[in-house]
C-alpha cells in the first residue's frame, strides 16, 4: 500500500473495513508534523484528542481544554493529512445541550477541518441532534477522562454486571441515535469483543482487548515521551525501534495483525 497515492479516506472505507473484518488503527495527534508522519505510515484515523491538555499542554487533566484550542489544534494536524480521517474531540462542557453541541462541533468541522466529532458518554440526544444536522458523531464509552472528578480515578469500568450491562445498552442507544463510531476505553476485554460483535458500526479500544475493531493509543505514551506515566494498557512501541516513524509502523502492523494489544495491556 502507499497511503500517498490512495485517496482520502471516509466513513464509508471505515464501515467497509469493519464488514470485511479488517482492523482499523488510530492514533492521536495534535500538530502537522507527527500527523504528517501517522498519515504517511497509513494509520487510518487521527483524532485529535483532548487528550491534548495532558500531553501537550501539562493539565493533570482534559479539562481545561477549551472548543477554541481543540480548532487551533485540528487546523494544524487537518493541513498535514494526505489520507487519514480526521476526527476531533468536543472538549469538556461544549456539549451540554444539543443546540451547544451544534455551535461547537461546526467549529470543527469548519474550521478545523475534522471529519467527524467524538463526545463522552450516553447523550443520546446531542448525537440525533448533531446527526440530523448532517454532523458525523464518534461516541466514547467506558472510563470517560471528562468525568475525572465524578468517578476518582482512571481506572476499569465495567466490572460490577450492571454497569456492564448499561455500557452494553448505551453502545446500542448510540448507534440507534446515528453515531457512526464508538471507542470504548478501558472495559474488561470480553465486554468489549461481545460489544464490538452486537454494534454494526466501528468499535475503537483503547484499554478494551484486540477483539475491538480497531485500536487507538494516545501518541505520547507510544512514543514514550513526555510528562504523563504511561497507562497499563498501552505500550512503548520506541522500545525496539529506532525512530518515530518506525515505531508508528510497529503499531500500525500489531494492529493489523491483531498483536495489540496483548494481553498484558488488557483487562
Ligand atoms: O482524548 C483522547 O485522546 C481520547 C482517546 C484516549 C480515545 O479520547
Amino acid at each position: 500500500m502507499n497511503p500517498k497515492t490512495d485517496k482520502p479516506l471516509s466513513i464509508i472505507d471505515l464501515w467497509a473495513m469493519k464488514r470485511k473484518g479488517e482492523k482499523i488503527a488510530c492514533l492521536t495527534a495534535y500538530d502537522a508534523s507527527f500527523c504528517a508522519v501517522i498519515d504517511k505510515v497509513g494509520v487510518e484515523i487521527v483524532l485529535v484528542g483532548d487528550s491534548l491538555g495532558m500531553v501537550v499542554q501539562g493539565h493533570n487533566t482534559t479539562l481545561p481544554v477549551t472548543i477554541e484550542q481543540m480548532v487551533y489544534h485540528s487546523q494544524c494536524a487537518d493541513r498535514a493529512r494526505l489520507r487519514a480521517f480526521l476526527i476531533a474531540d468536543l472538549p469538556f462542557m461544549t456539549y451540554s445541550t444539543p443546540e451547544q453541541a451544534a455551535k461547537n462541533a461546526t467549529q470543527l468541522m469548519q474550521k478545523g477541518g475534522a471529519q467527524m466529532v467524538k463526545l463522552e458518554g450516553a447523550k443520546f440526544d446531542c448525537v440525533s441532534f448533531l446527526v440530523n444536522c448532517g454532523i458525523p458523531v464518534c461516541g466514547h464509552l467506558g472510563l470517560l477522562p471528562q468525568s475525572i472528578h465524578q468517578i476518582g480515578a482512571y481506572s476499569m469500568q465495567g466490572k460490577l454486571t450492571e454497569d456492564a450491562l448499561k455500557i452494553r445498552d448505551d453502545a446500542l442507544q448510540l448507534q440507534k441515535a446515528g453515531a457512526s463510531l464508538l471507542v470504548l476505553e478501558c472495559l474488561p476485554a470480553a465486554l468489549a469483543k461481545e460489544i464490538s460483535q452486537e454494534l454494526t458500526i466501528p468499535v475503537i479500544g483503547i484499554g478494551a482487548g484486540v477483539d475491538c475493531d480497531g485500536q487507538v493509543l494516545v501518541l505520547y505514551d507510544m512514543l514514550d515521551v513526555g510528562i504523563v506515566k504511561r497507562p497499563r494498557f498501552s505500550k512503548n512501541f520506541m522500545a525496539s525501534c529506532n525512530g518515530i516513524e518506525e515505531a508508528i509502523k510497529a503499531y500500525y502492523l500489531a494492529v493489523k495483525n491483531s498483536e495489540f494489544p496483548a494481553p498484558e495491556h488488557s483487562f
